[in-house]
């Protein structure tokens, strides 16, 4: 047939934007999604909490531990510490905000994450605390 090869790059257009359309930073909806937490959120969980809240020794630190999306949701003292929708009700972000005279404050001093960071956790869990599965959504833990 002749117009195959023609057909086949209309498809193969098609496809890729649907894969980009799928792992976009920030959907038509101007939610936040999948690729937002990986560039946005990760990267300052795995250099500021990762250090403590890891399988190894989340034990000691209020059993919290942040190395995947269902851990993260279901452990802690107090969980759930991530409320999907509700990041003013969500101890995560409250324990971000704390001020360093205040035992749970996050992450201890003498560290505190920049503001930006703080605008997209909050973002982040607003729209649903998407985190993904598999390796994206795997927390490394520094050395
Ligand atoms: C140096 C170790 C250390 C680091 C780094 C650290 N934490 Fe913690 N975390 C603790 C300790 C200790 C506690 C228990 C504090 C308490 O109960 O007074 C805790 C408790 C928590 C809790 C409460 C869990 C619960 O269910 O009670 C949350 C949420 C939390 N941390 C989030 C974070 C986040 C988010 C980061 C990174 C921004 C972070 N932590 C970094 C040591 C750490």
């Amino acid at each position: 047939m002749k117009t195959a090869p023609f057909v086949l790059a209309i498809a193969s257009v098609a496809a890729l934007l649907g894969i980009l359309g799928a792992s976009g930073c920030v959907g038509a909806s101007g939610k936040s999604d999948g690729a937002f937490f990986v560039a946005k959120v990760k990267p300052t969980l795995e250099y500021y909490c990762m250090e403590c809240h890891n399988s190894k020794t989340a034990s000691k630190f209020s059993h919290f531990n942040l190395e995947t999306g269902k851990l993260a949701m279901s452990t802690g003292l107090h969980k759930p510490v991530i409320l999907p929708g509700k990041p003013d009700e969500s101890l995560l972000y409250v324990v971000l905000r704390l001020g360093h005279a205040e035992a749970l404050a996050m992450p201890p001093a003498p560290d505190k994450i920049s503001d930006e960071q703080l605008a997209a956790i909050h973002r982040w869990i607003r729209d649903g605390a998407f985190w993904p599965e598999g390796p994206e959504g795997h927390l490394k833990t520094p050395r």
